[in-house]
């Protein structure tokens, strides 16, 4: 047992549970033996306040309808309040199953068929997905890489903006490359999309898990004329590991814009939060702050580990510095293979599954993402299988 709360090291099989990182996997691949370490949940455990509130609505025995209640709106204001410094109006919170709907739902309802939308690449391909399905213009605004880290592109930006361009998407922390923007850079982005009066969304799902001494800031910490640009979404799904339960929210200042995603969210026809989804935001959002400590301290340790041993035995892969979310951005260029090639090795030789960067666009090729969410003891394994096949490769 480890001096956590959660047994992190505990290896638990997720195989047989409809599990989208092991069972689909598995299937796709057709293969029962491979290590996945690709779908951007943990193989943690849920901290033990949330598995209690469950076990609670379980008890009751009937599943009914559900509203939204004030703990919702309490546990958000509060969480937002200790970890951004924000007191936000209950008003401004806006429920909605899940940030990919969220997306989809503000593109429709504050842009036009054939507007630009703006997005940094490599990207989390379902906000790209948003953009395109949506009939809208997808511009990409290459992240450059400086000075060890990557960065936005401002004078690209100024480049690419034109008349038609309404919406810029960012995600902070960046998934996949790790990045935490700077309250600059933060700051920078919001006085560009004023000055060429775009809405600005913001997706902070992953701003719980940063690497040691690292700060988050986020959007709403900005005050002024974003306000009223702005849409930053959020869930509890990745902190407490609760992504199956559905559920994220929207913290929208301007009462226009809110009116106008409300009445889309309304019209499709989200009504009621899943009933986990309440119990999981009340005990998530007020008991377990220690559990995200603990989880955060775990992953760093786990980034250690991964660094140093990649360093050491297989250098032509070079770790990007996290900075946040729990996922490595790993380049292989030094490999001077083909993605497929490295993708072949991975499954057949080394027997694990990492996601390839072009599963992220043209920008990510040349890399992989790593979930190093999981046992030590399980990455330990996919270390060893990974030096023993390197020079397969
Ligand atoms: C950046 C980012 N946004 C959104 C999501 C998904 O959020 P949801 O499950 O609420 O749609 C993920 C999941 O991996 C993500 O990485």
């Amino acid at each position: 047992m480890s001096t956590f709360l959660t047994d992190f090291d505990e290896i638990i099989d997720r195989r047989n549970t409809n599990c989208a990182k092991w069972d689909t996997m598995a299937k796709k691949y057709g293969r029962n033996d491979l290590i996945h370490l690709g779908v951007a949940d943990m193989d943690f455990r849920s901290p033990k306040p949330i598995i209690d509130a469950f076990s609670q609505v379980i008890e009751n025995g009937i599943f009914g309808y559900t509203d939204l209640n004030d703990a919702f709106y309490t546990s958000i204001q509060r969480w937002i309040k200790k970890y951004n410094g924000v007191t936000i109006p209950e008003e401004w919170i806006v429920f909605c199953s899940r940030i990919n709907i969220a997306a989809g739902i503000c593109i429709n309802s504050l842009t036009e068929t054939n507007d630009k939308v703006i997005i940094n690449t490599p990207a989390y391909s379902p906000l790209c997905d948003a953009i395109i399905k949506n009939n809208r213009v997808i511009i990409e605004s290459p992240l450059t890489f400086k000075e060890d880290h990557f960065c936005i592109d401002f004078e690209q930006l100024e480049s690419i903006v034109d008349e038609n361009t309404k919406m810029f998407i960012l995600c902070n922390p960046h998934n996949p490359t790790g990045r935490v923007w700077t309250r600059d850079e933060i700051e920078q982005l919001a006085t560009f999309c004023i000055k060429h009066k775009i809405y600005l969304f913001v997706d902070e799902i992953h701003a719980n898990f940063l690497a040691k001494n690292l700060t988050h800031t986020s959007i709403l910490q900005i005050e002024g004329d974003i306000q009223d640009y702005l849409i930053c979404a959020n869930s509890i799904t990745k902190t407490f590991n609760v992504p199956g339960i559905i559920v994220s929210y929207m913290i929208i200042p301007n009462n226009e814009i809110r009116t106008k995603v409300a009445n889309d969210i309304d019209r499709i026809g989200i009504h009621n939060p899943n009933i986990f989804s309440l119990a999981a935001i009340e005990a998530g959002y007020n008991y377990c702050d220690d559990w995200l400590k603990d989880v955060c301290a775990y992953i760093d340790n786990n980034d250690k580990m991964v660094r140093d041993y990649i360093l050491k035995y297989m250098p032509k892969f070079e770790v990007m510095p996290r900075e946040g979310t729990y996922l490595l951005w790993i380049n292989y260029e030094k490999l001077n293979i083909s993605e497929k090639e490295l993708e072949k090795w991975f499954l057949e030789e080394a027997n694990v599954q990492v996601n390839m960067g072009s599963s992220f666009g043209e920008d990510g090729k040349g890399f992989i993402r790593v979930n190093i969410a999981t046992s030590r003891l399980l990455l330990e394994k996919v270390l060893k299988r990974m030096k023993d096949a390197y020079s397969l490769i």
